[in-house]
């Protein structure tokens, strides 16, 4: 699967959003090695701390459906700024593979490639 094909499911499962505080729509889309994608979207509630990103929704369906074998990440939002994964999220995906390639969009069709270990470096484990 190409990148823009990853970034498009993650583009869908972000219209199932649920942030009428953020306002702010977020989808991803978690590809295991075999081909396999676990979705995910933002998920606020009115106690904002209690918001779950859409990155994590999507790893804790993988994970409750046995998978763990994580190679690529997409996170979709239309902001101006290319939306890159939160601390949480960063040590979250980190515990099953630190190696993985996170796509991340913006607005327009934009979007940067990182690996996790770039963006987390000396994570949390012991
Ligand atoms: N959010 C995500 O779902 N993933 C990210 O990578 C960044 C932030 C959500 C959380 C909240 O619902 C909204 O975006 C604004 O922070």
């Amino acid at each position: 699967m190409t990148d823009r094909e990853l970034m498009n499911i993650a583009k869908n499962a972000s219209m199932h959003s649920y942030s009428p505080y953020s306002k702010f729509a977020v989808g991803a889309a978690l590809e295991c090695e075999d081909g396999t994608v676990f979705t995910g979207c933002n998920v606020e509630n009115a106690a904002y701390g209690d918001t779950i990103c859409a990155e994590r929704v999507a790893c804790c369906k993988a994970i409750s459906e046995g998978r763990r074998d994580f190679l690529r990440i997409a996170i979709y939002a239309e902001g101006e700024n290319y939306c890159m994964p939160c601390g949480s999220c960063r040590q979250f995906l980190c515990e099953f593979n630190p190696e993985m390639e996170v796509l991340c969009a913006k607005a327009g069709n934009r979007y940067v490639s990182y690996r996790l270990n770039q963006l987390m470096p000396h994570r949390f484990g012991f």
